[in-house]
């Protein structure tokens, strides 16, 4: 029954992003699952792995910048839950989940639940290290901002409107969020991967900049 349900997943939400050029394609959701897996594992975490394995796999379904706004991103996810065989307390907990995790400039949402912890973790490691700077630069070009302007001051406070549709770099994006993401993590796990994947970024910067300033 649950691996069934998991397979309708699967399959729902390679159709709606297989496609995804900015980063949250089929990919990114495959490498989420598996690592929100493998902390719960690791750190012999008391939750629930199916609640952990369905939000992860849904968990950029209702993001209100891939639908046209966050009540249809909602209404997308509620519709599709609806049609698998799940007990109510269950439907809530992913869509309580899938709904609390994201970023959105660093606004800071307690989380309720363990899963809900270990999907966010999870995710966030996927915006570090050299995939995390791949998905920087696949979502900047695709939003038409640019590598890296020197004017373009990094912005240390802002408002989700502005973390969206503001005018940056996707190396300001480093500061301005990928930096950050480490200090913010829960599992123990992902702290220490955290750690080897933030150096890798500093390094990068360091060679960048490097480069940047004509060094052979
Ligand atoms: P969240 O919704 O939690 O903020 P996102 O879904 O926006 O996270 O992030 C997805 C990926 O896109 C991440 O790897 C992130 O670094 C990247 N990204 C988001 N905003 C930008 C941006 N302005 N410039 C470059 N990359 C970005
Ligand atoms: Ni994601």
């Amino acid at each position: 029954m649950k691996t069934e349900c998991i397979k309708k997943v699967e399959a729902f939400v390679k159709a709606e992003l297989g496609q995804d050029a900015t980063g949250h394609d089929w990919h990114h959701i495959n490498r989420v699952r598996k690592m929100a897996l493998y902390i719960w594992e690791k750190d012999h975490l008391n939750a629930d792995p199916f609640i952990i394995e369905m939000a992860a796999l849904l968990h950029d379904i209702p993001d209100e910048k891939l639908n046209e706004s966050e009540a249809a991103g909602l209404l997308k996810l509620q519709t599709f839950l609806d049609r698998l065989n799940l007990e109510e307390t269950i439907k809530q907990q992913i869509i309580e989940i899938t709904t609390t995790i994201s970023f959105k400039g660093g606004r800071k949402l307690e989380l309720q639940s363990l899963e809900a912890k270990i999907v966010q973790d999870a995710d966030r490691l996927d915006a570090l290290g050299a995939i995390g700077i791949a998905r920087a630069f696949a979502y900047g070009g695709k939003k038409g901002q640019t590598i890296y302007e020197p004017c373009i001051e990094v912005r240390n406070e802002m408002t989700n409107e502005q973390y969206r549709n503001g005018r940056s770099t996707s190396i300001n994006h480093f500061y301005e969020k990928l930096l950050k993401l480490k200090d913010g993590l829960h599992t123990y796990s992902a702290k220490q991967i955290a750690e080897k994947r933030h150096q890798y970024m500093v390094k990068f910067l360091q060679v960048f900049y490097n480069e940047w300033n004509g060094q052979a």
